[in-house]
């Protein structure tokens, strides 16, 4: 028996659309118990809605992977303990694909390395900015190659905590996306290279002064302001109660805000009064960064 423990992700960090993500210490976890019958649990605060039988993205992953390497399909039961709200911009449907590969890969003897796990999971999910951190944990670039999908870790323990603020509503990520214009003005794209250059020199050189102007955008976090109510007010609440940086997580409803420990209860009370203020209810919770990605131990 084993268990995969897969972390949270925020992905964007606000001008690194597609490309930088985070790993937070927020878990889904998939017990695997081999060579018993076919059965799926659920457990943890998400179950809902959550298919316990052969549709289940785990499992299908799963089996995606064993035919990819010509592994016979073993029969297991799998218990998931589900932590990772769904549908809110951390990382959900990534941790499953990335738990689903692991919890796979290590069934087989472990044939394929993190980096042809990271090939796999971001051609079954497309969206590298969360497979990536999910994967290898702290603050990571995914750079689309012609060799495939390259994987950079800006940081691996930064020193900073996420004040995570998650709406009680879903925002699916194909509306999300789908409301962003397909073309973008040069004068726009130049505002955003130039800014997640600043960002990623922040993350390299730990001088998280210059998270505030870094985590700037001009690509979609004013055009998904319309789908959450409040969003542009309570990023500028947590710069003005002692942010480092603050963006939108993903493609939201999540607002992530970037702190050191000790503002950590002024900005989670101004975000949650401000978001309530355009009657908003939402969660905030404090977590570390996750430096390990998903892993895999046995139990
Ligand atoms: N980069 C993606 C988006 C995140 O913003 O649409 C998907 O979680």
């Amino acid at each position: 028996m084993f268990r995969v423990k897969i972390p949270a992700t925020s992905a964007n960090l606000g001008p690194g659309f597609d490309c930088l993500g985070l790993a937070l210490q927020l878990y889904n976890s998939i017990i695997v118990e081999p060579s018993r019958p076919f059965e799926i649990s659920l457990t943890g605060s998400y179950r809902d809605g959550i298919p316990a039988d052969e549709s289940n993205l785990v499992w299908r992953t799963m089996c995606h992977f064993w035919k990819l390497i010509h592994y016979p399909i073993p029969s297991v039961a799998l218990t998931f303990e589900n932590n990772i709200p769904p549908s809110r911009g951390l990382g959900s449907s990534s941790a499953a694909i990335v738990g689903g590969l692991v919890a796979a890969n290590t069934l087989a003897g472990s044939p394929y390395s993190k980096y042809e796990l990271l090939q796999v999971a971001n051609a079954l999910e497309g969206h590298p900015d969360n497979v990536t951190p999910a994967l290898y944990g702290g603050v990571t670039l995914s750079i689309p190659t012609e060799g495939g999908m390259l994987p950079r870790i800006l940081s691996q323990k930064p020193n900073f905590k996420a004040v995570v603020v998650i709406p009680n509503t879903l925002l699916n990520t194909t509306k999300a996306r789908g409301i962003l214009p397909p073309d973008v003005s040069r004068k726009d794209a130049v505002f955003n290279i130039s800014h997640a250059g600043l960002l990623i020199e922040a993350f390299i050189r730990e001088e998280y002064s210059l998270l505030k102007e870094g985590m700037r955008d001009l690509l979609h976090q004013n055009q998904r302001a319309a789908l959450i109510p409040g969003m542009l007010e309570t990023l500028e609440a947590a710069f003005q109660a002692g942010a480092y940086g603050a963006a939108l997580s993903g493609s939201g409803p999540t607002l992530i805000a970037l702190i050191t420990e000790t503002s950590k209860k002024e900005v989670s009370q101004s975000m949650i009064t401000t978001l309530g203020q355009y009657e908003v209810n939402a969660q905030a919770i404090v977590l570390g960064i996750d430096s390990c990605g998903a892993t895999s131990s046995i139990t």
